[in-house]
């Protein structure tokens, strides 16, 4: 017999996923503030404004109405079939309802995905800096993790290089993740690059997961969705979800979409693992899709104006390169100057920011792999006092050291 109980041993992959950062932060600035300690957050990534009240209205409808039990795995017909609409309506698709599958948060189609399609040894490349989840679902089921970095180009942010992704392909590439917009850098990738991509990924095979959760909130035209390919049905499985565009992120909604004869496999893995997703949050998703999107577009102004105030400010920072961002709601900052400087980590220098001034921002390397190492994130989904006081304070701080 071991030393340990047998609880102890999980299998290895549970020993070499990690956890998310901004979850962890979070935890700490609510414990600084409990303690009293004033604390400006621009850490967590979610919209600081209330579910617009017709969403939340439609919910408590569903509540009254008793829409309280289980519903069909895949999602209700309803929500299915204005998922679709939607998608059509606004990307010239044509997605069918029953090529929808819906799940609580896209997390969890994220972990879906990779539990559908990596084998053992499959390498999945990911673009990084990246969404934290996609190194961790692929670790799980025995796959590695292939970082290709985006390119960076000072005073104008990130681009997606698909000649590099091209680069990175081996016989056992199996799946590309791509988030566009993107989250930590706030980029919108350029439509020539995804398609060269599209066009290397269907020469070579590859599975596309595109995440396109900030699809929504830009300030750009240059937006293409990789739903518009004619042939998504062969390449893609796309992701999006109500938490960012609604301001839903509590309310656990997303969903999957892929060609029709792979909707009984995701529906038998979807009902071991969660059943269906909240039934009368899905009534609400109904509302969402087809009520008002007023809120929203007020919503996405009012985050362009704070970014531009949050890029005026900061470009005052001496050892920042600042630059503007086109989507979701993150400014990604190289800071490498003050990091040289000071010659410390970018963890080392956000928790100086933290506990000197009390201004919190999420390290870059928070974003796997390696390529955010001189980066931080500031997510501006926070009220415009606290982004220019919170800024103001940090560019007195580092002109200071
Ligand atoms: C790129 C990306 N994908 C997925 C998610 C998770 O979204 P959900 O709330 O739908 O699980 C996030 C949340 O921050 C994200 O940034």
């Amino acid at each position: 017999m071991g030393l340990n109980p047998p609880v102890i041993d999980m299998q290895p992959n549970m020993y070499k996923i990690e956890g998310e950062s901004a979850f962890s932060y979070l935890a700490l600035v609510k414990k600084m503030q409990g303690q009293g300690k004033r604390v400006i957050s621009f850490g967590i990534g979610q919209p600081d404004f209330p579910t617009p009240e017709h969403i939340k209205n439609a919910a408590k409808a569903a509540l009254d109405d008793n829409f309280t039990g289980y519903t069909e795995t895949q999602g209700i017909e309803e929500l299915r079939s204005a998922v679709s609409e939607y998608l059509n309506f606004k990307y010239g698709s044509d997605v069918s309802g029953e090529e929808v599958v819906i799940t609580p948060g896209s997390k969890t189609a994220i972990f879906m995905t990779a539990a559908s399609y990596i084998r053992d040894g499959d390498e999945a490349i990911i673009i990084e800096p990246s969404y934290y989840a996609y190194a961790q679902v692929v670790k799980l089921f025995n796959g590695i993790p292939k970082f290709v970095s985006l390119d960076f180009t000072p005073g104008k942010g990130f681009s997606l290089n698909a000649e590099k992704v091209e680069k990175a392909i081996t016989k056992r590439t199996r799946v590309i993740f791509i988030n566009n917009p993107h989250n930590p850098t706030g980029a919108v990738f350029d439509p020539k690059d995804l398609d060269y991509l599209m066009e290397v990924v269907k020469k070579n095979n590859i599975i596309v997961v595109a995440d396109e959760i900030y699809d929504n909130l830009i300030y750009t035209s240059k937006f293409k969705s990789l739903i518009t390919y004619p042939e998504w049905r062969d390449n893609l499985i796309y992701i999006n979800g109500f938490s960012k565009t609604f301001s839903m992120t509590g309310w656990r909604l997303a969903y999957l979409v892929a060609r029709k004869e792979l909707i009984p496999r995701f529906n038998d893995l979807a009902v071991s693992l969660y059943s269906c997703a909240t039934s009368f949050v899905q009534k609400a998703g109904v509302i969402a899709l087809k009520g008002d999107w007023g809120p929203v577009k007020n919503m996405v102004k009012e985050f362009h104006e704070r970014a531009k105030v949050l890029h005026d400010i900061l470009k005052g920072a001496q050892g920042f390169d600042v630059y503007m961002p086109e989507g979701a709601f993150y400014m990604f900052p190289r800071v490498s100057g003050i990091l040289n400087k000071l010659n410390i980590s970018v963890k080392g220098f956000v928790d100086m920011m933290l506990n000197k001034i009390g201004v919190l921002v999420l390290p870059g390397d928070a974003f796997p792999d390696k390529a955010g190492r001189e980066f931080v994130r500031f997510s501006y989904a926070t009220d415009m006092e606290s982004i220019k006081e919170g800024a103001r304070k940090i560019v007195e701080f580092v002109n200071s050291l």
